[in-house]
């Protein structure tokens, strides 16, 4: 998708999700919800999610697109390395990265961006799979950052 366009269909999500995801406060409602209201309107989502953090596990939460992995093995794949760093990432092609986790073998690009909750501990990960090499941009990055900023807000 074109950069520009890719900006304004963020933009009017952002929007929407803002106003929807106050009607509670609870985070795996607002979380189940970012993930349908993205995975339907970008078109380039191929699997939408949430992986927590519990008790030092990493498992799957709300999620939209094929099954995918319950649990992710400690320390492996893209996830993981976005809670160790806390920071977003963004991979061109899984098959480059050493010990990335197939859940499904369509997968080819990967974004990840770290979820906080409001005194700035992290929960867990937002995850997107693309079946489309070099999916994902800096401007899914910074919009999906802003995004995750609502959930616990
Ligand atoms: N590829 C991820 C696993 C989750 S699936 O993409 C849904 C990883 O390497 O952590």
């Amino acid at each position: 998708m074109e950069e520009i366009k890719k900006s304004g269909r963020y933009q009017r999500i952002f929007k929407q999700l803002e106003a929807l995801l106050m009607k509670t406060e609870d985070p795996v409602a607002r979380m189940a919800t970012a993930c349908a209201v993205l995975h339907h309107k970008m078109t380039y989502y191929f699997w939408t999610g949430f992986y927590l953090l519990k008790d030092d596990k990493l498992i799957v939460g709300p999620y939209q697109g094929p099954v995918a992995c319950l649990e992710l093995e400690k320390n492996k794949g893209v996830c993981w390395a976005t809670i160790r760093s806390e920071m977003p990432l963004i991979v061109k092609n899984v098959h480059d990265f050493p010990g990335h986790i197939a859940c499904d073998s369509r997968s080819k690009s990967e974004i990840t961006v770290p979820l906080f909750n409001q005194i700035g501990k992290i929960e867990g990960v937002f995850d997107v799979d693309s079946d489309q090499l070099n999916s994902f941009s800096n401007a899914d990055r910074d919009e999906l950052q802003r995004i995750m900023e609502l959930i616990y807000r």
